[in-house]
């Protein structure tokens, strides 16, 4: 029988708390995100974890509550509309599952590689192109569907747009605008750019906790079924073709050194947060706004690591 490393439940919160104490110094060495400048006025030295079992309980340590913006961890929600909402053969002919080995919001693969398709949906192409793929007439329609299954995975129907980070990423994202329009000119998207970049900023200015992403992963972790609520909310061939994205491209180029460290299907964003799915076991969500030269929390992704090895989590 499989050895199950963790420590008894009443050590968990300890350790937990043990952690983020060993942990905090790693944030003085990363930078918060200024390309979009609200996100440049976080707290750098913030540093949170939330761990949901496959039965639904809790544990949570160091600034777990304190709100950030889920950024680049919707497009995972995204990726599970979009796969509900199409045939998986038909959606890689516009979207491939390939690894990257560029920054994630690169333009220069959509050019030189993949047929004019975005590598995969947890990059900024990717995401992009996959909302304009999701279910809906227009695209308020298509944003609120993927805004409910965001609510209906972190189980929280109050999670709301960050109004100030919204705006500043509108103000900026001229990159995103770039990549969009990129698209449109080689048919990987139709429709209306600007409407569908204004669904994207918004997914991704959803204000989250670490408990709302642990959840989240908690969900992949049950193939599909949130511990908290008790819903299926997709399959679990859905469940595993995001996790197996994640793995390989869930970190952007750090994919590989995050698979080598930590050993799970991860998602970070430039907002300072990181969910890991440990399959059949737990859902984690970390929150440190410090973050490495490829986007990733560097705290967060820290304390995932000792974690991974102090529970035996690592998938490989
Ligand atoms: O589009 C952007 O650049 C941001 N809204 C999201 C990027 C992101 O989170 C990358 N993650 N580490």
């Amino acid at each position: 029988m499989e050895k199950d490393h963790r420590p008894d439940r009443a050590e968990m919160q300890q350790h937990l708390e043990d952690l983020i104490h060993t942990h905090r110094h790693w944030t003085g060495q990363g930078n918060v995100a200024t390309y979009i400048p609200e996100l440049g006025k976080q707290q750098p030295d913030l540093l949170g974890i939330s761990v949901c079992e496959a039965d639904g309980s809790r544990w949570q340590a160091g600034d777990w509550q304190t709100p950030f913006t889920i950024q680049s961890i919707s497009k995972v929600v995204t990726f599970v509309c979009v796969l509900l909402d199409n045939d998986y053969e038909t959606l890689t002919k516009t979207i491939s599952v390939a690894p990257t080995a560029d920054g994630f919001n690169s333009i220069v693969n959509l050019e030189t590689k993949n047929e004019h398709r975005p590598l995969n949906a947890m990059i900024n192409s990717g995401a992009i192109a996959s909302i304009a793929l999701v279910k809906g007439d227009t695209m308020e329609t298509k944003y609120r569907r993927i805004l409910a299954m965001m609510q209906a995975m972190t189980g929280r129907e109050t999670l709301q747009v960050n109004e100030a980070v919204y705006q500043s990423e509108k103000r900026t994202g001229d990159r995103n605008r770039a990549l969009a329009f990129y698209m449109k000119s080689t048919g990987i998207i139709q429709g209306n750019v600007d409407e569908l970049l204004d669904a994207y900023f918004k997914l991704c200015s959803v204000e989250v906790t670490c408990e709302d992403i642990a959840v989240m992963a908690a969900v992949l972790a049950c193939d599909g079924r949130s511990p908290v609520t008790g819903k299926t909310l997709f399959d679990a061939k859905t469940a595993r073709i995001v996790k197996a994205v994640m793995t390989t491209c869930g970190m952007y180029d750090g994919s590989g050194e995050f698979a080598v460290d930590v050993g799970m299907p991860g998602k970070s964003g430039v907002g300072g947060g990181i969910m890991a799915v440990s399959p059949r076991k737990m859902g984690i969500g970390v929150m440190g706004p410090a973050l490495d030269p490829k986007g990733n929390s560097l705290g967060g992704w820290k304390l995932l690591q000792s974690l991974s090895r102090d529970w035996d989590l690592n998938i490989f």
